[in-house]
C-alpha cells in the first residue's frame, strides 16, 4: 500500500468505529428514556390502585384529622362534609385550602386549631383528590 492508502484506510476504519460507538450509546439512551416511562406510568398506576382509605392514610390526612376522620385536637372532624361541600368544590378546596379562609367555618377552625392549617395538596394526582372526595363525601 502507498502512503495515502494507509491514511484513506485507517480513516476509513476511525469512522466506522465511531458509527458503531454512536449507534450502541444512542441505543442505550433510547432504552433509559423508555423505561422511565414505563417506570413513570407505573407509579402513578400505583396510587390510582389504592383505595381512598389507604390515600387518606398514605396522604397524612389521618394524622390531623384522626384514624376515623372524626376529628383530633389537630384538626376538625371530616363527617357531614356533604353540608359544605360538592365533589368539585371539594377537589378545589384540598389542592389550595387557603382560597376558602375567610368563610365562617373556617375563621372559627383557625381559633380552635391555631398552631395547625390544612395543607394543600395541589401536587397530587388529580384522581387521587377526586377519590378522596367522593370518600369523604360519603361518611
Ligand atoms: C397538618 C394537619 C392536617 C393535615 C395533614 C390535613 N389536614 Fe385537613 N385540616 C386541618 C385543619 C387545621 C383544618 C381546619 C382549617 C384550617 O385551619 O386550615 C382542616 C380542614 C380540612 C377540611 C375542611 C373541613 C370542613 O369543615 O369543610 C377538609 C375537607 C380536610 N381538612 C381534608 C383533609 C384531607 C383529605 C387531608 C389529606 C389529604 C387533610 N385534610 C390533611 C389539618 C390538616
Amino acid at each position: 500500500m502507498t502512503k495515502p492508502q494507509i491514511w484513506v484506510s485507517a480513516f476509513l476504519v476511525l469512522f466506522i468505529l465511531l458509527f458503531i460507538i454512536g449507534r450502541i450509546t444512542k441505543e442505550k439512551e433510547t432504552e433509559r428514556i423508555f423505561s422511565n416511562q414505563i417506570n413513570n406510568t407505573t407509579s402513578q398506576q400505583n396510587t390510582t390502585e389504592l383505595t381512598a382509605e389507604q390515600l387518606v392514610k398514605n396522604f397524612g390526612c389521618v394524622n390531623c384529622h384522626g384514624t376515623d376522620l372524626a376529628g383530633t385536637n389537630l384538626g376538625p372532624s371530616l363527617k357531614k362534609l356533604s353540608e359544605y361541600w360538592s365533589k368539585k368544590s371539594l377537589i378545589a378546596y384540598l389542592r389550595n385550602p387557603t382560597n376558602y379562609m375567610n368563610e365562617e367555618r373556617f375563621k372559627e377552625y383557625k381559633e380552635k386549631y391555631p398552631s395547625q392549617i390544612m395543607p394543600g395538596y395541589g401536587e397530587k394526582n388529580i384522581k387521587d383528590l377526586g377519590k378522596i372526595a367522593e370518600y369523604l363525601l360519603r361518611l
